[in-house]
């Protein structure tokens, strides 16, 4: 906000008057010293030539260090400083200078693949510590385990930006965290721990008594997981993906009195996960996917369950989903596609409001579907390769307005594809194929879906001509209609209007394909979209369509 000239004149006199309240609130009055100290940092670091600083560069030698941006103080000392994504890397010698830094974040840049200097341990005041994706290599160096002063600590780097992997060997995790007994925050991510059996558990629990959020995914950790974890009783965030435990989840994960968070997806569990954990009333997160040899049911929700994420693809849970599912009343994203469920969807399911993510696809439930329309925000919707049977017609389709993706292929739907599916403003696939959907397409009178990408209806029933107004769906890339009973006769002229298509299918209905070529001047011709795949088998075609002959791309 603007202060306005008048108040500052009116101010002014306030704070003679009251200069020591003045002094007293002010945040600010860098000690000279410090500001000498920041200076000398700002001039021994490297920045990369490619990227440019944000915060230091504006480093105003004038003003109040304190206010200078990403430096916090107190009493004149420097006590914070965020250095974030400022594309540093070379001499950090002059930041151990800083005796009184609480606060110290050089995540996200640049030290390729140097060490962690082990002048840290100068930094006795250290509380939070952020190094992640700072560029660091090697072994941890064992000053850092002399920063008892920890809460936070997070050394923790993505695999996927290709960084070399910090590790944890001598010294180990044990000698690490021993004597980090206030942490409550620890990302070591992408650090190789590959600690024998359950060394990390035990090396954790007998230290990190106030630890809340341990995150270790890809840090090549083994099973099993000791009993000893439950010490930490305050965890409520756990994460340990991508790691190969080959080793059953124990039950007492489900005594975590504050569990919100536990995602274990890639981690090669095996056996038979507890039920029980469905049941932790704190729990929001849960993301077992990827375990391809877990097994497991879903239990009956208790009432005022938390679960808003809940990710089982890819696992070999089975049995059925109980009525009590809707008791998830902030159920989010549900995923358990591939796995072995059967058995149909709940109805109950009608009441879960807070969709926005729904793929139960390659499973085997059968049965109708239930209605959707009260999850207004709904984006995605997969049900794919089933055995669901009936209409589609128990949802509102037009009270979807966020829908985005609907894929519905290989079950047994039938009767007629609502018309209001072709007119749902941010909708880019429509995939409806092999399934027993009847009726005429020209049923529908407003295709004003322009965001559509994708329509496949192919190996259905449907009959009747195909109405002009599909081609006027400006987006669409792939269109598939093939192995229906369309019929009657089409310009293929329509598709110069489709300027992204790349994919065309209409073989195997019974129509009757013109292509109108009198007008074939070369410059008509290149106003075809340039398509990949066009698909024509049994179409009575009549005329060799000369498009073709400049399609490079075919
Ligand atoms: C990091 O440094 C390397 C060379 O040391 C340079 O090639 C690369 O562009 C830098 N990356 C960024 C994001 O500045
Ligand atoms: C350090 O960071 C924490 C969390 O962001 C914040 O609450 C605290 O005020 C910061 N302390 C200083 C000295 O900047
Ligand atoms: C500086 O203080 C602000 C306000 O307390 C806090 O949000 C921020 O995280 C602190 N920055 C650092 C680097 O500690
Ligand atoms: C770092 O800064 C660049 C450029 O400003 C930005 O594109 C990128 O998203 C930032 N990365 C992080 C992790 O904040
Ligand atoms: C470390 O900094 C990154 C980038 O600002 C942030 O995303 C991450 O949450 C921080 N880690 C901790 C433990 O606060
Ligand atoms: C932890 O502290 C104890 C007592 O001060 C000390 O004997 C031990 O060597 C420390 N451990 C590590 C790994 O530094
Ligand atoms: C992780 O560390 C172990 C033991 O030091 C080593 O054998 C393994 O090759 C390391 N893995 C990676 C990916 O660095
Ligand atoms: C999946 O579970 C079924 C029993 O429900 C079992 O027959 C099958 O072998 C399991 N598959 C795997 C890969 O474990
Ligand atoms: C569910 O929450 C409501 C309101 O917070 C509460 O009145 C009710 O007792 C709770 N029911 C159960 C079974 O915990
Ligand atoms: C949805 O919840 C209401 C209120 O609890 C209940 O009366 C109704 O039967 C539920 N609908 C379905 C389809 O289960
Ligand atoms: C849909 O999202 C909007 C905006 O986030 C929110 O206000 C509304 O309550 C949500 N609707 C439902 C049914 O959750
Ligand atoms: C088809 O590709 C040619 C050559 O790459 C390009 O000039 C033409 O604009 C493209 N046509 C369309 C409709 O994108």
């Amino acid at each position: 906000m603007r202060i306005p000239f008048t108040s500052w004149v009116f101010l002014i006199p306030i704070c003679s008057i009251f200069l020591s309240f003045c002094i007293f609130v002010e945040a600010g009055q860098c000690l000279d010293s410090q500001k000498s100290l920041l200076v000398q940092l700002k001039n021994d670091l490297t920045f990369s030539p490619a990227a440019t600083s944000k915060k230091i560069a504006q480093w105003d030698q004038t003003s109040d260090c304190c206010f200078w941006s990403g430096v916090n103080c107190s009493d004149g000392y420097v006590t914070g400083l965020d250095l974030t994504n400022e594309s540093i890397s070379g001499d950090l010698s002059s930041l151990f200078n800083f005796q009184n830094l609480q606060n110290l974040s050089l995540a996200y840049n640049n030290f390729s693949g140097s060490q962690i200097p082990s002048e840290f341990e100068k930094l006795t005041n250290l509380r939070y510590l952020n190094l992640t994706n700072a560029g660091f290599a090697g072994q941890i160096p064992i000053e850092i385990s002399r920063l008892t002063r920890l809460v936070s600590l997070d050394l923790s780097a993505d695999v996927f930006l290709g960084a070399t992997p910090l590790k944890l060997e001598d010294p180990n995790l044990n000698m690490l965290v021993q004597n980090l007994s206030e942490l409550i925050e620890l990302q070591l991510d992408g650090v190789n721990i590959s600690a024998r059996g359950n060394e990390w558990c035990r090396a954790l629990s007998s230290s990190l008594q106030n630890l809340r959020v341990l995150s270790l995914s890809n840090c090549y950790l083994s099973g099993p997981i000791d009993s000893n974890l439950l010490k930490l009783q305050y965890l409520s965030i756990i994460r340990l993906d991508n790691n190969k435990l080959s080793t059953p989840v124990p039950d007492f994960f489900a005594n975590f009195r504050q569990l919100t968070s536990l995602r274990l997806s890639f981690s090669g569990l095996t056996g038979t996960f507890p039920g029980k954990i469905f049941q932790v009333q704190t729990l929001e997160i849960l993301d077992l996917s990827n375990n391809v040899l877990l097994h497991g049911r879903l239990p009956d929700f208790p009432q005022n369950g938390s679960l808003r994420t809940l990710f089982l693809s890819n696992t070999n849970f089975s049995g059925t989903l109980s009525d009590s599912i809707s008791n998830l009343i902030k159920l989010s994203r549900i995923d358990l596609s591939n796995c072995n469920f059967s058995g149909s969807l709940p109805h109950s399911m009608a009441n879960l409001t807070k969709l926005l993510f729904l793929d139960m696809s390659s499973n085997s439930f059968n049965g109708p579907i239930p209605s959707f329309s009260m999850a207004k925000n709904l984006t995605q919707i997969n049900l794919s390769h089933n055995d669901l049977i009936g209409q589609i017609t128990s949802t509102s389709w037009e009270e979807l307005q966020y829908l985005v993706s609907l894929d519905l292929r290989y079950n047994s739907l039938n009767g007629s594809i609502p018309a209001s599916l072709f007119s749902l403003p941010l909708l880019q696939k429509l995939q409806l194929s092999n399934n027993q959907f009847s009726g005429q397409l020209n049923q529908v009178f407003n295709f004003s879906s322009h965001l559509l990408d994708t329509l496949d209806l192919s190996s259905n029933n449907l009959d009747g001509p195909i109405p002009t107004p599909v081609f006027e769906l400006q987006g669409l890339k792939l269109l598939s209609l093939s192995s229906n009973n369309f019929n009657g006769s089409l310009q293929l002229n329509v598709i110069q209007r489709l300027r992204n298509l790349s994919s065309l299918d209409l073989s195997y209905n019974s129509l009757l394909v013109e292509y109108n070529g009198n007008d074939g001047i070369n410059s008509s011709l290149s106003s075809f979209p340039n398509i990949t795949t066009l698909k024509l088998a049994s179409s009575k075609l009549k005329k060799f369509p000369d498009f073709l002959k400049n399609q490079s791309k075919l």
